[in-house]
């Protein structure tokens, strides 16, 4: 099933998260028992993806390497790595991954990402997509932190980067499935204020072309950039860790 490329992005300085990121990377920290990074390769092992590639940069990023190793803990015979100088953004970093990707669809999964499901399905529904991209939205109490995507019927018509009064509760998660023209798209970015290129721009370009589909989470997905969200991290990582 090597149709599929992983790639996990797991850069960034998390100042959000200072000062527990002054001395490591944020996707390093304990998340219940285990560190933020075990949680994302799971989630690609577990939908069936085994070539995975981590992008991470700053000053820690060897540590990586030292942790993870060949993936052994995880049945992986090897893991790939790729460095971002600076902080470019969610998709500058996914730009990295062109080598890689190598032609092929991939699975594009945000290091600090939780999810209580297994997204075998949605991963199927895009192996039988014929092109374009998928995203996973699902239903927050706090969708200003995200990027929100707004429904006409059952189409998604636009979304909003962190907008202040957001017009849905449906937050895009994480997780991102595209075809090979994804950095096709990438090179097209400009920076947006906050001087990134932003991954919720990769997304609009698909959605102009009519080509973004989605599907809707039922089980619990939570980020770890805030403190708030860390905490809920670790307590839906708990309560799967004892189910
Ligand atoms: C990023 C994306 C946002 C997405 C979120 C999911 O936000 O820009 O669209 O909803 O990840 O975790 P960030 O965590 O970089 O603020």
């Amino acid at each position: 099933m090597n149709d599929l490329k992983g790639i996990i992005l797991a850069g960034g300085l998390g100042k959000r998260l200072g000062p527990l990121t002054k001395i490591t990377n944020k996707h390093l920290l304990p998340v219940y028992d285990r560190p933020m990074i075990y949680y994302p390769i799971e989630t690609l092992v577990k939908a069936g993806i085994r070539d995975i590639l981590i992008v991470t940069g700053g000053q820690h990023a060897g540590e990586f390497l030292r942790l993870l190793g060949n993936g052994q803990a995880f049945g992986l015979q090897h893991i790939n790595y790729t460095y971002q100088e600076g902080e470019g953004g969610i998709a500058e970093a996914l730009g990295l991954a062109r080598h890689f990707a190598h032609g092929k669809k991939s699975a594009v999964i945000l290091g600090d990402n939780i999810f209580e499901d297994d997204l075998k399905e949605s991963v199927g529904r895009f192996r039988n997509q014929k092109k374009g991209a998928r995203v996973l939205l699902k239903k927050v109490p706090d969708p200003q932190r995200f990027g929100v995507a707004n429904l006409n019927g059952k189409k998604i018509f636009e979304i909003e980067e962190k907008p202040k009064r957001p017009k849905s509760d449906l937050a895009v998660t994480g997780v991102y499935l595209y075809d090979e023209r994804v950095f096709e798209i990438i090179d097209t970015l400009k920076p947006s204020a906050r001087g990134e290129l932003e991954i919720t721009d990769v997304n609009n370009a698909y959605l102009r072309k009519g080509e973004l589909e989605y599907d809707i989470l039922n089980g619990a997905w939570t980020d770890c950039g805030t403190f708030d969200s860390l905490l809920r991290a670790n307590t839906l990582a708990a309560k799967r860790a004892k189910k």
